[in-house]
């Protein structure tokens, strides 16, 4: 049995004032029988780390460097965010992947820094409108997480996996439970080929998921819960969703 897991992803929105509303909110509309995390921006990483004190809610961050420290300018390690008392980090999200032309090595390479410091990413895959139409979708997320299985080989236990369909993301389209579900198979199959403990790992969706239709996608037997964007700024919606879970 998967314990869902829920998890906000702010994006490139907040301010301290605005994080401090948001998380006094989500304190008092929890606690929820899901796992809840939120990957904030780094600026506010130290500030959401001491908010969250005392609270379930996890706290992530939304890329780290594959580089273990050195002369990289701008990049945050996988250590700083262990240090800093992240549980989560995301690699490889669709808009990394397509605005910094993240390779799928390097999101795996990621992937294996955040390991390596006890972080688990939270591996997103997700194929685009033109590869959905074009038949794709099966072949763009298996080969975006071969190389994940391949870099990480026996610890690819550890992951979580979302998958995101570039399409819906903030778009409002939603893949239909049973669309997202058809997906998650395919990627729980291959993760069986690839680690024993296949059957207890996280595939989270994400991709317009909104309170009304959290759960009914939550309910598919792939689904273990999902990685949200614009409905993770609304106290009451993320706490909705949270409570689908
Ligand atoms: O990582 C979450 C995401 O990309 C989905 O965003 O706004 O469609 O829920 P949204």
């Amino acid at each position: 049995m998967r314990k869902k897991l829920v998890v906000g992803n702010w994006k490139m929105h907040g301010s301290r004032a605005a994080n401090a509303a948001l998380l006094g909110a989500l304190r008092e509309a929890g606690p929820w029988s899901a796992d809840v995390a939120v990957c904030v921006p780094f600026p506010y990483l130290a500030e959401t780390a001491l908010a969250l004190t005392g609270q379930a809610v996890m706290l992530g961050a939304q890329d780290c460097s594959a580089h273990e420290q050195g002369a990289f300018t701008g990049e945050v390690s996988s250590a700083m965010l262990a240090d800093l008392g992240c549980r989560y980090v995301l690699v490889g999200h669709s808009e990394r992947r397509a605005f910094h032309h993240e390779s799928d090595q390097l999101v795996a390479d990621k992937a294996k820094a955040a390991l390596a410091h006890g972080v688990t990413p939270i591996v997103c895959v997700g194929e685009t409108l033109a590869e959905r139409e074009a038949g794709q979708t099966e072949v763009v997320v298996k080969r975006q997480l071969a190389a994940v299985i391949h870099t990480l080989t026996h610890c690819i236990g550890e992951i979580v996996l979302a998958y995101e369909p570039v399409w819906a993301i903030g778009t409002g389209l939603t893949a239909s439970p049973e669309q997202a579900q058809a997906v998650h198979a395919v990627l729980r199959t291959q993760l069986h080929a690839a680690s024993q403990k296949s059957a207890s790992m996280r595939i989270l969706y994400g991709g317009s998921v909104k309170p009304d239709n959290a759960a009914q996608l939550f309910a598919q037997p792939d689904i273990d819960g999902g990685l949200i964007g614009g409905a993770a700024l609304k106290a009451a919606d993320f706490a909705a969703i949270c409570r689908a879970a």
